[in-house]
């Protein structure tokens, strides 16, 4: 493996550019696993290898600190070795990526439930039941990746127990798009977690311009924290992370849930699939599945 620390600008993002031997998905997972330690929080893939040689594949990881990138660098090159062709650290100019790289998305449909960015909205306006607005923007949750997509359909057919919740819990709200389509169909009061200040704030813009503040409160925190809040047990938890953070926090989850209770869970690649569902076995049983595009999202419930 060619390990590089090269471009260095002072107004920072940090990142990783992982090059590895075309698209071989269980190793992507593998380091989707290993990575996920170290508080990613976006994945671009890069095609500049993908024209001068198909057979490399380029992704671009977004780190919260330089810490956290520099940890997990170390970590690939332990793990990895030389299944990995390159790890390149780059402090990338921190110039609006996230506004530039969202400027072109549209609205997107599931089933009733439309989830448009501001400049799409005028197109939507009477053609769903359900419109979320979601500025795009440092927060995870436009509807354009399958993991949201998975959940918003998992929710529309959950809406009678979404009625009928007192508390849902929404942990990793990115955007805020899951909280804020939940209180649109009904919901009563929704906290939203999220440890990245960053996404907490357009989550809380997101909310605000969808007029659901009064049922939504908004925490900054990590999970691991959650406990320390003693928020009321959640009727439905909706957590849309991944298949590494719900095998390394069940007991957490456990632990805030309550007995039959919904945990709905999503970012979880098939491949990673039977182990999530393994650190969960003699706890929950399935209630539905939903895949799309190799990710899977799980409705699973308490046992009494
Ligand atoms: C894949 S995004 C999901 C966003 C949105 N809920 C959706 O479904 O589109 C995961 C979000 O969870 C947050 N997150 C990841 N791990 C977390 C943790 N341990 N505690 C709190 N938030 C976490 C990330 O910062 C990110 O915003």
């Amino acid at each position: 493996m060619f390990l590089a620390k090269t471009v260095s600008h002072s107004d920072r993002r940090p990142v990783l550019d992982v090059r590895l031997p075309g698209h071989p998905r269980s190793l992507w997972d593998r380091l989707d696993a290993v990575l996920d330690d170290y508080n990613p929080f976006a994945v671009e893939d890069v095609d500049i290898d993908i024209t001068s040689n198909p057979t490399v594949h380029c992704r671009r990881i977004f780190f919260f600190s330089q810490n956290d990138r520099d940890q997990a660098f170390e970590a690939i090159e332990l793990n990895f070795g030389s299944e990995v062709l390159s790890v390149t650290v780059v402090n990338l100019l921190n110039d609006n990526w996230a506004e530039r790289s969202f400027g072109n998305l549209r609205a997107v449909k599931i089933g009733d439930l439309i989830v448009t960015p501001p400049w799409d909205r005028v197109s939507h306006e009477n053609s769903s039941s359900y419109l979320i607005e979601i500025d795009p923007s440092m927060g995870f949750g436009t509807g354009h990746h399958a993991s949201t997509r998975l959940m918003l359909r998992s929710l529309l057919e959950q809406k009678p127990a979404i009625q009928k919740s007192k508390h849902i819990l929404d942990i990793g709200t990115g955007s805020g798009v899951l909280a804020i389509a939940s209180a649109l169909l009904g919901a009563n009061a929704i906290t939203a977690v999220e440890r990245d200040i960053d996404a907490l704030a357009n989550a809380r813009k997101n909310i605000a311009r969808n007029s659901v503040c009064v049922r939504i409160k908004t925490i900054h925190a990590e999970l691991s924290e959650l406990q320390n809040f003693h928020l009321p047990k959640p009727d439905i938890i909706l957590a849309n992370l991944t298949g590494a953070a719900f095998q390394k926090y069940q007991d957490l989850l456990e632990a805030l849930g309550r007995p039959s209770g919904l945990l709905m869970i999503s970012g979880v690649t098939d491949s990673e699939e039977q182990t999530t569902l393994a650190a969960f076995e003699g706890k929950c049983a399935i209630e539905s599945r939903y895949e799309e595009d190799g990710w899977v999202c799980l409705v699973l419930r308490y046992h009494c």
